[in-house]
């Protein structure tokens, strides 16, 4: 396959589906060829087990990546002040610090607890350069899987992103979250901004979700598979055989919308 790197976060209110469906669209794009980076950007990381990499409980957070942070940057991560580098070489962070799985490269980014969200410290300019320098060769794509709300969004973390999908359930909480994102996205200038409709239990509720989203791309309806619930509650990964026709369908408009 030959096409060009291709940013996507995935974004929404908090359980609606956002680590399953970036799972499922980092497997989905690593099927059809290309390197996948896949960013577990919420603290509460579980993009990991939705991945079904091997030992992610095990991981560590890039954040908490002491040494390397201190050879990148210059600096001793949890101090403040003094001198350090805010460009730091992240290239080959992918291939030396993600778990791997079938093409899949997860980065988890953990948490950068102290100095508030105007943070200057070596951890968050690390953070920082991973995504905003990463270089994404042709046939890359990135999914980052998001903290759920919208505080965290910031310039930084969605910087070069070619779509943020936001992930709606049926019910007013999950598409008030959309349009607080949605406005909130518009405010640091991203706007290539998409739909996805989870947990979706008939044409009922398409419909609700249709007319309750009037003035959004709605890019598919992903539907209630209680084979989800179980994949989860027993750790185990998702459609491990591959996906029904109606999610392939949804993750290739993701991905042409993206590369639109
Ligand atoms: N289409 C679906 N049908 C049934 N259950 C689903 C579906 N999609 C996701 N789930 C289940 O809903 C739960 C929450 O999903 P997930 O963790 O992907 O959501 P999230 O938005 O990432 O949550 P958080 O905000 O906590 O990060 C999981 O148990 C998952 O298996
Ligand atoms: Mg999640």
């Amino acid at each position: 396959m030959s096409g060009k790197a291709l940013k996507i976060a995935i974004s929404g209110k908090g359980g609606v589906g956002k680590t399953s469906l970036a799972a499922m669209l980092a497997r989905h794009l690593a099927a059809t060829g290309r390197r996948v980076i896949a960013v577990d950007a919420d603290p509460v990381a579980s993009l990991g087990a939705a991945l079904g990499i091997a030992g992610h409980e095990d991981i560590l957070p890039i954040a908490r990546m002491h040494d390397l942070i201190h050879e990148r940057t210059g600096a001793e991560p949890g101090k403040m002040g003094g001198f350090f580098k805010m460009n730091p070489k992240v290239d080959d962070i992918p291939d030396n610090y993600a778990a791997v799985k079938d093409n899949v490269h997860l980065l988890v980014m953990g948490t950068v607890d102290h100095g508030g969200s105007g943070c200057v410290c070596p951890e968050a300019v690390m953070l920082k350069a991973l995504l905003t320098h990463l270089t994404l060769f042709q046939d890359d794509a990135l999914v980052m899987d998001m903290e759920a709300g919208v505080e965290h969004l910031g310039r930084a973390t969605t910087k070069g992103i070619d779509l943020m999908i936001i992930v709606v359930e049926p019910g007013a909480r999950s598409i008030n979250a959309a349009k607080m994102i949605r406005k909130l996205a518009a405010d640091i200038g991203l706007t290539r901004i998409a739909v996805v409709a989870n947990k979706v239990r008939g044409p009922e509720d398409e419909a609700a979700l249709r007319a309750a989203l009037p003035d959004f791309e709605l890019l598919g309806f992903m539907t209630y598979d209680p084979k989800l619930v179980e994949a989860d509650l027993a750790g185990q990964l998702a459609y491990p055989d591959g996906f029904p026709a109606p999610i392939t369908t949804v993750l290739d408009a993701i991905i042409t919308h993206a590369a639109a």
